[in-house]
C-alpha cells in the first residue's frame, strides 16, 4: 500500500490525484482553506482519497506533491516534510506571485528556493513543464506505445529514483535534467516547457502572445491553455530539448 500526499489540490493536484487513484495509490489532499472545502473533490476521487491539513498530508505521504502558487512557498510545512521525497510542481510567474529578486536575477532557480525552505526534504522538480490537460490526456501505462516523458531535477539521486518510480506508475517516463540548479532548463517559456506536449503548438504560441498583450494592457489573465488533445513527447526528444534549452530569465518572458 502506498500513499501520495498533496499540498495544493487545484488544477495540477487534482489531475495527479486522479492518476494516482487509478494506479491504486491512496491520496491525502490538502489546500489553504481546510479539509471541509475539499469534500466534493475527495468524494469524486473515491474511497482511496481523504482530505486533511497540509501538515497531515505531508506526514501521511510516502511521497508528497507540492502544487501551490510559488507565492505561498514559505507556508509549506517544513517539519512534516523532513525526510520526504517532495515533488515540486511550482513555477514562478511574477505577475501572479510577486517579484523574487533572486529569481528575477537568475541567482537561483524556483525549485532551489523551495528546497531552501524545506531543508530536510528531498525535493524533486517534476510535473512543472506540462499543462494540466496533458497530464491526464497523455498518461499511458508503462511500456505502452506513444508514452510521453517528463523531466525531473533534484540533488538526491535516491529521491529522483523514487520520484521516477512514482511517475512511472502515474503514466510517464522520466528524463533526468540534473541537479536543482539545472531546473531552469524546463522553467516557463523554455523549449521543453508545455509547448512540446501540444498537438497544435501554434495555437499555444498564439495564446501566449495574446496573454502577454492582455497583461501589458493591465488585464487579468484568463486560462493560458487552449483545449488540445496532446501529442506524445518521447524521452529521446525531451532529452534533446533539455540539452539544447537556453535560460529564460523572468524579465525576458512573454508572461512576466
Ligand atoms: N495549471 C497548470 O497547467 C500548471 C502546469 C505546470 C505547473 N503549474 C504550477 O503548479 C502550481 C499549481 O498550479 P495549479 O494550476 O494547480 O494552481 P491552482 O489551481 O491555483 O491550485 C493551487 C492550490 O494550492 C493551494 N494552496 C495555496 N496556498 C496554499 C498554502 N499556503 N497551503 C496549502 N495549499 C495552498 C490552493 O488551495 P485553495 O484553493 O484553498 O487556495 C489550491 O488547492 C503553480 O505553481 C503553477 O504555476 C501549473
Amino acid at each position: 500500500m502506498s500513499t501520495l500526499g498533496f499540498i495544493g489540490s487545484g488544477n495540477i493536484g487534482s489531475r495527479l490525484a486522479r492518476l494516482a487513484v487509478a494506479a491504486g495509490i491512496d491520496v491525502v489532499m490538502s489546500n489553504s482553506r481546510g479539509p471541509a472545502s475539499l469534500a466534493e473533490k475527495v468524494a469524486a476521487l473515491g474511497a482511496r482519497a481523504r482530505a486533511a491539513t497540509p501538515e497531515e498530508a505531508a506526514e501521511a505521504g510516502d511521497w508528497v506533491v507540492a502544487s501551490i502558487p510559488l507565492a505561498a512557498y514559505r507556508q509549506l510545512p517544513a517539519a512534516g516534510l523532513a525526510g520526504k521525497v517532495v515533488l515540486d510542481t511550482t513555477n514562478y510567474y511574477p505577475f501572479r506571485d510577486g517579484h523574487f529578486e533572486e529569481l528575477d536575477s537568475g541567482r537561483t532557480t524556483s525549485s532551489e528556493l523551495v528546497q531552501a525552505q524545506i531543508r530536510g526534504a528531498h525535493l524533486v522538480k517534476a510535473f512543472s513543464n506540462v499543462g494540466e490537460q496533458h497530464l491526464t490526456a497523455l498518461a499511458r501505462p508503462s511500456g505502452a506505445a506513444g508514452r510521453s516523458a517528463l523531466p525531473i531535477a533534484g540533488d538526491s539521486p535516491e529521491a529522483k529514483a523514487r520520484a521516477a518510480a512514482l511517475i512511472d506508475r502515474l503514466g510517464f517516463d522520466t528524463v533526468d535534467a540534473g541537479p536543482l540548479a539545472e531546473g531552469w532548463r524546463f522553467e516557463p517559456e523554455t523549449t521543453p516547457y508545455v509547448m512540446p506536449y501540444f498537438s497544435d503548438p501554434e495555437a499555444f504560441a498564439r495564446s501566449l502572445v495574446e496573454l502577454g498583450e492582455e497583461l501589458r494592457s493591465g488585464g487579468t489573465v484568463r486560462s493560458a491553455r487552449p483545449v488540445d488533445a496532446g501529442a506524445p513527447l518521447p524521452a529521446d526528444r525531451l532529452r534533446t530539448l533539455l540539452r539544447e534549452s537556453t535560460r529564460k530569465l523572468p524579465g525576458d518572458r512573454v508572461l512576466r
